[in-house]
């Protein structure tokens, strides 16, 4: 009996034990389980779904030589890591054109100028290139100065082609270009800085009035720098230079930039461009057409030669040139803001009941915001001013006489 007892016992206490170790195990395994799925980095689902995807897609062979672990394309000149390829592993893949993302092969075209070894991801879409989760990665994440410019934030400012963010990057590069094929929007901006003058009153690449603020590197300021107190609505460099574009006074009361009436398709456009203008250190090698600049065209060179010698010489000299025409001393406007002033004694009595003395010596609107903060002209300048102005008058009326 003691015997039995002694030998029941033992059964006994080994099931016990049994059921105990394989409870604790199966609690490990669940719990291990879970937090293998916590832990395990969404990019290594994606690796795993585009094993699968290439195996039904290209057969197995191929699905055996995709790519594991953390991907990242090195490029030392840019000194740029990015691992966007560790879940976009499909970009230099032919047939997945119609996979979805992040396994697509990436447009062929645009790849071929720019190979991946010697440009990464980044340098044109943006985001945080060592990021390996998607949200991070496509850096709409705080402290993370330079989002992606891709779908999103394009819909968040309602941009009609939501990708277009991106040509920002690509003038980055090309700003010397005159027009870049694939950055539309950059190169309608780059047409109406030349059809509306802008240069009259902003220096842009070494060249061009001083009326307004140099433009030349205006993408390097930063979004604190801008005054949000006039914006309704997402405060952000975007929003104000689209705003400002649309209606400079609204923004800055005492400008006198012009309000162009552009559409907003073109204020985008216009916003996109100067915010391209930030200073990069890329190599050189990296930025097309750098031996170009903006060199002025020889009819640009000796108009201005020919405006700063002639009998209008004065109104180069005072900035007038910049916003009026003096059409009968060869003076032709940078930027048509003003009246030609050809009639100005004539004009300036019947607009404002004024003589041209008084009105130069006690200026109203626009002028007098002028000739208060942007040119001064002396006693002796403004006698100048109006002598001129009366010659330029009389050749006027002399024009109008020998037509009749
Ligand atoms: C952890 C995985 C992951 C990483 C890392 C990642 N992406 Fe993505 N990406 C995705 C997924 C998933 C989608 C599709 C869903 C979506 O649009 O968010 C996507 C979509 C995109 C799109 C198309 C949608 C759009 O907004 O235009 C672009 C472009 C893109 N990624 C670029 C990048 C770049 C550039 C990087 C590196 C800086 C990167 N991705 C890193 C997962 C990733
Ligand atoms: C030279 C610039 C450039 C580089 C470098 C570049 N891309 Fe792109 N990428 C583009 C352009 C342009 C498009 C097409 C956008 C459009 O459809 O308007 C594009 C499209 C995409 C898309 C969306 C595909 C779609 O359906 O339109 C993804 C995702 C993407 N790129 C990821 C990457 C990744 C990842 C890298 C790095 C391995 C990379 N790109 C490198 C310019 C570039
Ligand atoms: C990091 C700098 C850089 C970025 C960003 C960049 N490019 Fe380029 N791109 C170059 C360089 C350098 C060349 C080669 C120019 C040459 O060969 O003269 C080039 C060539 C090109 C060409 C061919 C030009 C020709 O004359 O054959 C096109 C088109 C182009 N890029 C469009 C784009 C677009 C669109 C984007 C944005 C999606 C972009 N690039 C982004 C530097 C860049
Ligand atoms: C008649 C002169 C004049 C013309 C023409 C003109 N601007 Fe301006 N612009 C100014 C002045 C003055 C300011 C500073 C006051 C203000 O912000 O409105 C300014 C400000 C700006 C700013 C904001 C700079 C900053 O960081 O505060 C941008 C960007 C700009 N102009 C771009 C343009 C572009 C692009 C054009 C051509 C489409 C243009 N301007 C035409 C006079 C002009
Ligand atoms: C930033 C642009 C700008 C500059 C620079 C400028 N003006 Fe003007 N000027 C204007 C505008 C705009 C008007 C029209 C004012 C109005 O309608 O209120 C004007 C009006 C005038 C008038 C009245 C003309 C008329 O026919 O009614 C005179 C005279 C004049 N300006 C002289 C000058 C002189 C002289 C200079 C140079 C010292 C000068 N302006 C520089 C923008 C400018």
């Amino acid at each position: 009996m003691n015997h039995k007892t002694i030998k029941d016992k033992p059964t006994f206490v080994k099931t016990d034990k049994l059921f105990v170790s394989l409870l604790g195990i199966a609690v490990l395994l669940l719990t291990g389980f879970i937090f293998y799925d916590y832990y395990t980095p969404e990019w290594k689902h994606y690796q795993s779904e585009f094993r699968d995807l290439v195996e039904e897609k290209l057969g197995p062979e191929r699905a055996a030589v995709a790519p594991s672990g953390l991907q990242q394309v090195y490029v030392k000149a840019l000194d740029k890591a990015d691992r966007c390829v560790t879940c976009h592993h499909g970009v230099e893949w032919k047939g997945l054109e119609n996979a979805p993302e992040p396994f697509r092969t990436h447009p062929e075209e645009i790849l071929e100028k720019h190979p991946i070894a010697q440009y990464g991801c980044t340098s044109c879409h943006g985001g945080q290139g060592f990021a390996t989760d998607t949200h991070a990665a496509h850096g709409l994440v705080e402290h993370w100065e330079e989002p992606m410019l891709g779908k999103e934030l394009g819909d968040f400012y309602v941009m009609s082609d939501k990708k277009a963010l991106m040509q920002m990057n690509c003038n980055a590069c090309h700003r010397y270009d005159k027009e870049t094929k694939g950055a539309g929007y950059i190169n309608r901006a780059k047409q109406l800085v030349n059809e509306k003058g802008c240069r009259a009153c902003h220096v842009i690449n070494g060249r061009g009035g001083t009326v307004g603020p140099d433009l030349t590197w205006e993408g390097k300021k930063s979004a604190e720098q801008f005054n949000y107190e006039r914006i309704k609505g997402f405060h952000s460099e975007f929003t104000w230079q689209v705003a400002h574009f649309k209606n400079p006074k609204e923004l800055v009361p005492e400008s006198v930039m012009p309000n162009f009436n552009f559409s907003s398709m073109d204020a985008q456009s216009l916003s996109m461009l100067v915010m391209s203008w930030r200073k990069t250190n890329l190599p050189i090698e990296y930025i097309p057409n750098h031996n170009v600049r903006d060199i002025p065209t020889p009819e640009e060179l000796e108009k201005e030669k020919r405006m700063s010698e002639g009998p209008g010489a004065f109104f180069v000299k005072k900035n007038c040139f910049v916003c009026h025409s003096v059409s009968t001393l060869d003076i032709e406007a940078a930027a048509q803001i003003g009246p030609d002033l050809a009639l100005a004694v004539e004009d300036v009595q019947s607009r404002f009941g004024r003589t041209l003395d008084d009105f130069l010596a006690r200026p109203t609107g626009t002028m007098e915001v002028v000739l208060s903060t942007m040119i001064t002209l002396t006693d002796e300048e403004r006698r100048e001013a109006i002598e001129k102005l009366r010659h330029a008058y009389e050749l006027k009326k002399q024009a109008r006489e020998s037509k009749k």
